[in-house]
């Protein structure tokens, strides 16, 4: 054992003063512990001061709280505190923090209170709750999100893909008649990558160009190519819309802006502090990119190709007839889950 804990090793000579040692464990490895020299019982704001070796931050108050919980203690207190937090879900946030925390962990570690490496657990599940409580997406926190089948990795270059973005991946696959066909996609403005590497999923055949302006998002979107084994079969652009975008597409897919600026300031924290602007500014009534990309649909759609966009709900009917202006005559549109007006579908 080797004393990692104090600048001053006198002190720890001290009846109950709290030594941090650094262990190794067997198999590779090393754990932090904490000994008190006369048996009595540990601080845990000492504790954590000590592992965090400066003052207490906001989460390490809570992680001492919680540092001698249960996991089922653990899931409860937090659950209670994020609810306190004015967090809406709470109960689901609390078991999805505790799932992402605990996922490392052999079971035995785990489930055995003395276990050392069950030590960090509370600190970690504490840094989560603090975050959530500043209103900071739980995508965000756990670093990815379930979209489609795929788990997809989310920071703030990023929108979250929404279960709403499945009602439009949902519609194009309607529209396939041969998912084994080599069909081409582009995806105007790709974020994570979401709606492309969705499709290419589905349909084992097809090749995606996925653009977008931003190149930090361009990097999550590849990072999720690789994830999902789908690199092979997506190209990446960084470009306006489809500037610069040449060929012809069996589906053309967009999820751009569409909010409004002056809604911008009354969404959620959750998606107005922490999401980026670029990917919620949809220019005058939320409605600007949607000419640009009827017109490139009409350039770049293959004869009886689709072309989907992903609208806001009270937005239906200008986007109908900004499609009808541009010659989309069949255009419709399609509702979510919720019932919402969802998409604008339009074929050549
Ligand atoms: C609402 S997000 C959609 C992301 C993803 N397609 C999804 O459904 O989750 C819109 C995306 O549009 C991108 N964007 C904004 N303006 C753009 C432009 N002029 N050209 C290309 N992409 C743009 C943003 O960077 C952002 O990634």
């Amino acid at each position: 054992m080797a004393s990692a804990g104090s600048d001053e090793p006198d002190d720890d000579n001290e009846p109950g003063k709290v030594r941090v040692e650094v262990v190794d464990v067997e198999g590779g490895g090393q754990v932090l512990i904490a000994v008190r020299r006369d048996g009595s019982p540990i601080d845990p704001m000492d504790l954590v001061a000590k592992i965090e070796g400066a003052e207490p931050t906001a989460y390490a108050a809570l992680a001492a709280q919680w540092h001698d919980l249960s996991i089922g203690q653990l899931r409860r207190a937090l659950t209670a505190w994020l609810r306190e937090a004015g967090i809406e879900d709470a109960e689901h946030d609390s078991r999805r923090i505790l799932e992402t925390v605990l996922k490392p962990y052999q079971l035995n570690a785990v489930l055995d209170a003395s276990t050392p490496a069950a030590w960090s657990i509370p600190s970690e599940v504490a840094e989560m709750a603090v975050r959530r409580a500043a209103r900071e997406p739980l995508s965000q926190i756990i670093g990815s999100v379930g979209f489609w089948t795929l788990d997809l990795i989310v920071t703030r270059d990023v929108l979250t893909p929404r279960p709403d973005t499945e009602t439009l991946v949902r519609a194009a696959l309607g529209r396939i008649t041969d998912r084994s066909a080599p069909l081409k996609i582009l995806d105007i403005a790709t974020g994570s990558g979401a709606i492309a590497l969705a499709l290419l999923s589905e349909l084992p055949n097809a090749h995606a160009v996925a653009t977008d302006i931003s190149p930090a998002a361009l990097e999550i979107a590849k990072a999720n190519a690789a994830r999902n084994q789908l690199s092979g079969r997506v190209r990446f652009l960084e470009t306006g819309w489809a500037d610069g975008v040449e060929g012809r597409f069996d589906l053309l897919v967009s999820n751009p802006p569409y909010i409004a600026p002056e809604v911008i300031a009354t969404l959620e924290p959750e998606v107005r502090d922490f999401e980026p602007l670029l990917a919620l500014d949809g220019g005058q009534g939320g409605l600007a990119p949607y000419p640009h990309l009827l017109n490139e649909a009409r350039r770049l759609l293959n004869p009886g190709g689709h072309a989907l966009f992903e609208i806001g709900h009270d937005q239906g009917a200008p986007v109908l007839e900004l499609a009808r202006a541009a010659g989309f005559g069949s255009a419709r549109i399609l509702a979510d889950l919720a019932g919402h007006d969802r998409v604008l579908a339009v074929h050549n």
